[in-house]
């Protein structure tokens, strides 16, 4: 029997089978399943918001948006980071239209209510109007978003107060995320501003794309990196250890002792600074993750979050849609490496991973392909094949997470599916199941 979209919500068996590796084109075009993504995923999670780097004083903010809520990120007094509504509470206008900036306050253009950066209505036009009016303006402040908290820099917020702590979102992912974001001292921060791009394409393909997707990479990035590069893309295969590792619906996949391509280009001056300081991160993180700095790999943290570690890309998949997203991307530096080194990270992921990159253009098609398929009504209900590395769980190994073997391998694909199907299927966190079978800490 055809279930309509509706049914087919009631009973997402329907539509996805992980056990069996299999997914619907559907689930990239259907607006219906789009509606429960915003409400039960996008209103739920913890979603990326900014890097500390951004929000150096007090008064420094940044707009962004958190699925298709529009987000001020502001740094306080007290020096913590506060999230609001980006919508002013008489009758909804946006209240900051500038992408980034430092302030005092938040002026609404409509009828000139004013907000102090800790988000309190301060002012208004006309005020004696609302105070003969018994207005109580202590309820009328900004709409502050539920929890905000930090990991090594990256600022997540989530709209629901029911949410786990962070900590316990990202899991033993932090573990891996240290080899990027803690390898030195002082941390990371972005350099450069935010680039801002839209496809025509699915955010899940986008978010999937860098949960453990390198199978791509040697096929349809082989011509760019022969132009770019003067060579194929290196041969996943040919990597002598690697690893697809996931926890909720988080993925990380690596290869150890590899180098991405951005640290070809710069006449090997990156590759020499990676080799630099890698004594020092054996040091402070270990051999492992010092094998794993720079290296071919790719990471997403649920929903939205994804970066490139051999790129020093980082980016947020917005979703504008079901089947448009938009694009925000920065650079990220170790905040001790030298300027000319800084330099040719911010370089280098340009000429890669930007609107005009070479191998975000080979991603960008697929991607708006993959999405626009699913537009026939035919096509949407054809299953789709993720069942790569059904049998390579590692039940003996030190490392922390659901750990699999090998990069290519669809384990982290399907761990993203399976989870975004279990936040759709269910209306509180205790019923999300936990299927993580791995190490919450490193041996
Ligand atoms: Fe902002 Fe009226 S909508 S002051
Ligand atoms: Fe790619």
């Amino acid at each position: 029997k055809t279930l309509d979209v509706t049914e087919r919500l009631d009973n997402l068996k329907q539509v996805c089978d992980l056990d069996e590796g299999r997914i619907a084109g559907e689930i990239f075009y259907s607006q219906a399943i789009y509606e429960q993504e915003l409400e039960k995923i996008f209103a739920r999670c913890w979603l990326f918001v900014a890097h500390e780097s951004q929000l150096v004083k007090t008064g420094d903010y940044i707009t962004t948006t958190m699925g298709e809520d529009e987000v001020i990120v502001v740094r306080q007094k007290d020096g913590s980071i506060k999230v609001f509504l980006n919508a002013c509470p008489h009758r909804g206008n946006k209240v900051c239209f500038s992408e980034s900036g430092s302030t005092r306050g938040f002026i609404c253009n409509y009828h000139g209510w004013s907000f102090d950066t800790a988000g309190n209505l301060v002012g208004q036009h006309e005020s004696g109007i609302y105070e003969a009016s018994d207005f109580d303006k202590s309820k009328w402040g900004l709409r502050e978003v539920a929890k905000v908290d930090t990991y090594k820099g990256l600022v997540f917020a989530t709209f629901d107060p029911e949410s786990p702590s962070l900590q316990e979102y990202l899991g033993p992912m932090t573990w891996y995320l240290d080899a990027l974001f803690d390898n030195q001292e002082g941390g990371t921060e972005f350099v450069g501003g935010c680039i801002r791009s839209t496809y025509e394409c699915n955010w899940k393909i986008a978010a999937e794309n860098f949960v453990g997707d390198i199978l791509h990479a040697g096929w349809t990035h082989d011509s760019a990196a022969r132009a770019m590069l003067g060579g194929s893309v290196a041969k996943v295969s040919d990597f002598d250890e690697s690893y697809s590792v996931n926890w909720n619906g988080h993925g990380y996949e690596f290869a150890l002792d590899t180098v991405g391509n951005v640290a070809v280009l710069g006449e090997s001056k990156l590759n020499r600074y990676i080799h630099t300081i890698k004594p020092s991160v054996a040091e402070r993180l270990g051999d492992f993750r010092s094998n794993m700095i720079a290296s071919v790999s790719s990471c997403t943290i649920f929903p939205n979050f994804s970066f490139l570690p051999g790129q020093n890309t980082v980016r947020v998949w917005q979703p504008r849609g079901p089947n448009k997203i938009e694009l925000f991307t920065w650079v990220v530096v170790n905040k001790s490496a030298p300027d000319e080194i800084k330099e040719m990270w911010r370089k280098g992921a340009m000429m890669t991973f930007s609107p005009t990159g070479v191998f975000e253009m080979d991603d960008g098609e697929n991607w708006e392909y993959c999405t626009k398929t699913a537009k026939g009504r035919v096509t949407a209900k054809q299953d789709l094949y993720v069942g790569l590395g059904m049998d390579t769980f590692m039940e003996e190994t030190r490392l922390p997470g659901n750990v699999y073997q090998g990069q290519l391998n669809e384990a982290n694909s399907r761990a993203f599916y399976q989870y975004w199907y279990d936040l759709l299927s269910a209306h509180t966190w205790s019923e999300v199941p936990n299927r993580n079978k791995g190490k919450v800490e490193a041996e």
